[in-house]
């Protein structure tokens, strides 16, 4: 029967083990054969719901419903009886195996003889059959490492159709195809409907989500902020519930800057595809906010900065020098810093202590050459670190790092980066994940450091942070700056809009 309420969410909540509510009482009927697309930021909860539904997480509270029951989904493997499948953010085929080996992979048991032996002949001509009755452009004896990510897309999703799904969970499938590789997608998806599939389409690319879905459910920070028919909504009124309007303007930025340029970033391009012609100038004072949805090129802009071989087209010029084949050394020579969220593995060292990891990168500042000598002059150093920036629990410098709160691990890497006195600071997600104390130092911080003489590139996809900071706002979709507003002109909506790729032009940045 097509229409009927297939599965159902009643109130789920989600607390993590770290107090984390990524979920509240969240209530959303998904309707049998239908497409129907789950929108939301970063960190909305998507990802979180779906897992639930997968029985990939158990929710805190509430229950769901599948064909008019009350059901538990306690682990995949009851989800897939059901015929529940998901695709997830990130692949989990095997390059080296063909592309009829990875869909039946995990289901080979029907492919055994009465002696014990695959039928390699069956199994390739019930892969076959599959792939012809969705006319998908695939060969079953392609190795899959060797296929395009459009192609092996498909393979992983004809691996979870295989398994008798009539129910196809994914996850932000078009984050990693190429744009060609986007149409093709969708009409497969289109297919699948066809077919008689439910779909869940998680996508940040309103475009994408227009073309296809029949329903519309926005999250927002774990909250079901609306479901939809699509012909009973648009565009940019998806976009408004998804980004927001109420942005709290309690600071404004500093007023030094002054139109000189710093940074210089010219037709920027990667190999790996993220970045595409990207062009922007950051002023001497300035701080510079990136805003985008995650995935549109800012960590590897990020990488790129802040690597060492990191492979690209285009010019970086600092002060007219260009950054490329300069060491990760040269580079905190040139008067670089950097802060990164992703703390334990680009920040800081887990498994050191407290010390090291608040010293590291001074080495090579000439006051703290061979630390070792002048470990006194460390601790000082380390001390005003964490006098200055409050850092709680870090008493024996020689603990672990990884002993520390998730906040205070970030006063540090922040006091660390920023005792440099740097021309630059790269600060991505600079706040992400600790508390509102913290924040707010931070944040005074980096406020300070601009009217000191520095410059910041603050690339976040926290619209208050961007908005209460930044002199201007760039915006980033695609690999590209599609938008530019200068402080105090800041309309969100409209930073929406190019947020999610209803609006482009991409001139003056
Ligand atoms: N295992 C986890 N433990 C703690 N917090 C988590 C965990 N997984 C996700 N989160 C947090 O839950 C929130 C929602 O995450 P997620 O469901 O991945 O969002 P989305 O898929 O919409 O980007 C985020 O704040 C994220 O940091
Ligand atoms: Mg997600």
């Amino acid at each position: 029967m097509e229409g009927h309420k297939i599965l159902s969410c009643k109130d789920i909540t989600k607390i993590y083990p770290n107090g984390l509510k990524a979920l509240d009482k969240v209530n959303i009927d998904i309707l049998n054969g239908q497409i129907h697309a789950i929108v939301g930021e970063n960190g909305a909860g998507k990802t979180t719901l779906m897992n639930i539904m997968y029985g990939m997480i158990k929710p805190s509270s509430g229950c769901l419903f599948f064909d008019g029951k009350r059901i538990s989904i306690p682990h995949p493997q009851k989800a897939i009886e059901i015929g529940i499948g998901m695709v997830h953010q990130h692949f989990m085929l095997v390059p080296s195996l063909t592309v009829k080996e990875n869909i039946v992979l995990g289901s080979e048991k029907k492919f055994r003889n009465s002696f014990g032996k695959l039928d390699f002949k069956l199994m390739r001509y019930s892969v076959k059959t599959l792939i012809e009755k969705l006319n998908l452009p695939l060969n079953p004896d392609s190795v899959v490492g060797n296929l395009p990510i459009g192609k092996q897309q498909m393979v992983e999703i004809l691996k979870v159709l295989y398994k008798r799904t009539n129910f196809l969970i994914l996850d932000e499938p078009t984050a990693v195809l190429a744009p060609n590789e986007i149409e093709d997608f969708l009409s497969f998806v289109k297919k699948l409907k066809q077919e008689g599939k439910t779909i869940i389409f998680i996508s940040h690319h309103l475009q994408e989500v227009f073309q296809i879905a029949d329903y519309i459910t926005v999250l927002r920070k774990g909250k079901n902020v609306g479901s939809f028919k699509k012909e009973e909504t648009n565009k940019e009124k998806i976009s408004n519930l998804m980004v927001g309007k109420e942005i709290s303007l309690e600071t404004e930025p500093p007023k030094s800057f002054k139109e000189n340029a710093l940074l210089k970033i010219k037709d920027l391009s990667t190999r790996k595809g993220q970045l595409k012609h990207l062009d922007l100038t950051l002023n001497k004072n300035e701080i510079l906010g990136l805003a985008g949805i995650a995935g549109n090129g800012q960590e590897e802009l990020f990488d790129v900065l802040s690597k060492e071989t990191f492979d690209y087209e285009g010019k970086i010029l600092i002060n007219d020098n260009e950054l490329k084949g300069k060491s990760i050394n040269e580079k905190r020579m040139m008067g670089i810093s950097y802060i990164t969220d992703d703390r334990l593995k680009n920040g800081l060292a887990a498994n050191r202590t407290i010390f090291e990891n608040g010293i590291a990168g001074h080495h090579n500042n000439l006051k703290y050459f061979h630390f070792f000598i002048n470990k006194n002059q460390g601790v000082d150093l380390l001390k005003r670190i964490i006098e200055k920036y409050n850092v709680r629990g870090a008493d024996n410098l020689k603990e672990k790092v990884r002993s520390l709160s998730g906040g205070n691990m970030q006063k540090i890497l922040v006091g660390r980066e920023i005792e440099h006195g740097p021309n630059l600071l790269v600060a991505f997600k600079p706040t992400a994940g600790i508390d509102i104390a913290a924040r707010k130092l931070i944040h005074e911080t980096l406020h300070k450091l601009v009217l000191s003489g520095s410059s910041i590139l603050l690339i976040s996809n926290d619209m208050n942070e961007l908005v209460n900071l930044s002199n201007r706002i760039l915006i980033i979709f695609k690999g590209k700056i599609v938008g530019q507003f200068t402080y105090p002109d800041y309309d969100i909506k409209t930073i929406g809009y190019y947020m999610t790729g209803l609006k482009e032009n991409s001139n003056n940045a």
